[in-house]
């Protein structure tokens, strides 16, 4: 359990010698280099949006309800812990507080990537902690560079209700041990979606999901998309500062924001925007649109609103809850999340939306940077 104000450890370079001494150094870095991202939550494409005010709401604060249907289920809350961590001993123990704290409150959660497990079984532990801390809906994280059958060995490590297939490739690229060859990634995604047993979601890493990105996964068995776009925790960021020397530092605020993916989303998913043959090819195989889920960027309960009325089924949230449990505990973390339904609830009243839908219908005034890169794609 995570009392207030807990440094990560850091391992020194020279105590650094096995392959799974480096993974685990990795994954507490990047604990300890995202955590230091989120001391002060910086402006993002979140502050280009904002909603139009109207004085007569017409209903009551008990009238307003928090729940969102995802992936063929009934979350009571529409906003998560997002995928992070897992690996280490020191990682293992954030996951069972992350996990105490999203049973505590109701809410999802997601592990971060299970690769270390699946190459190292005496990991598992650091991983399994999630399922023994909540009995709520969790959601298991692999990349598309395993097997379907290491998918499914994933789901079944932490007794998962869905997958997390996480696109990373800008991660992958500035990292120094990451992957440089992505070119089975689509023929893996459709293997692992056509083998687990549960709904799968393939998400981005904060770098977001272009029309091309959307309108592919549209095409494939995928059940959701979290476009996970930029705006909150930098990876490009997190990795140039793990290497000796800044190499990438030019590439920092690569991607799309989590604002303009989900307008591409909007884009995309609109049926006047939509090829006929597609929408008659889904219709024939009564495959539905993958589902949209948010995150990327999300600082506090409006950001949610916004994701939610832009077209969001659910909205991850990551960074800003990481730095909670290290500089609050897991008590802390559990007070905000308390905060942040009410919060929430407040602002869906002022607007008028008793639910996500309603909130859907809701007017929105686009400004800035965002509004001018939404014209450049014709998306405004
Ligand atoms: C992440 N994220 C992540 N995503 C994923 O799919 N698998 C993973 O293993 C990890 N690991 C990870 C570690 C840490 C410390 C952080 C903070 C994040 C990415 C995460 O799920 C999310 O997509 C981004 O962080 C953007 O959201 P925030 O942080 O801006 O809310």
């Amino acid at each position: 359990r995570f009392p207030a104000s807990t440094d990560a450890s850091r391992a020194s370079d020279e105590q650094i010698h096995t392959a799974a001494e480096r993974s685990h150094a990795r994954k507490d870095d990047h604990v300890r280099l995202a955590n230091s991202q989120h001391e002060a939550e910086s402006r993002n494409a979140f502050d280009d949006v904002r909603f139009v005010h109207n004085s007569f709401p017409d209903i009551a604060v008990n009238d307003v309800d928090l729940h969102t249907d995802v992936l063929g289920a009934r979350w009571e809350l529409p906003f998560y812990i997002n995928a992070m961590t897992g690996g280490s001993e020191h990682t293992g123990a954030v996951n069972a507080s992350l996990a105490e704290a999203a049973n505590a409150t109701g809410i999802s959660i997601a592990s971060g990537s299970q690769h270390a497990a699946l190459r190292d079984p005496t990991l598992t532990p650091t991983f399994a902690t999630l399922r023994e801390h909540t009995q709520g809906f969790l959601i298991a994280n692999v990349g598309p560079s395993v097997t379907a059958a290491q998918a499914q060995q994933a789901v079944e490590m932490i007794d998962a209700n869905a997958l997390q297939i996480h696109v990373n490739a800008a991660q992958e690229i500035v990292m120094p041990e990451g992957d440089r060859d992505f070119s089975e990634w689509k023929a893996t995604i459709d293997a692992i979606a056509q083998t687990v047993q549960v709904p799968v979601i393939v998400k981005e890493v904060g770098f977001g999901m272009s029309q091309a990105t959307i309108r592919y996964l549209g095409t494939t068995q995928v059940a959701a998309i979290d476009v996970s776009g930029k705006g909150g925790t930098d990876f490009i960021s997190i990795e140039n500062q793990r290497r000796q020397r800044l190499e990438f530092s030019y590439m920092t605020g690569w991607g799309e924001s989590t604002v303009l993916s989900l307008m591409n989303a909007a884009a995309v998913n609109h049926d006047s925007c939509r090829k006929p043959s597609i929408i008659q090819e889904e219709a024939q195989q009564h495959r539905a649109k993958p589902q949209v889920i948010a995150s990327g960027g999300v600082r506090t309960p409006l950001d949610i609103a916004v994701a939610l009325s832009m077209g969001a089924q659910a909205v991850g949230v990551s960074g800003h809850f990481l730095h909670t449990l290290m500089t609050s505990g897991t008590d802390g973390l559990i007070a905000e999340i308390e905060r942040w339904k009410q919060q929430l609830r407040s602002i869906m009243t002022l607007l008028g939306a008793r639910s996500v839908a309603e909130l859907s219908k809701t007017d929105l005034l686009i400004t800035g940077k965002t509004a001018q890169e939404a014209e450049l794609l014709g998306i405004s």
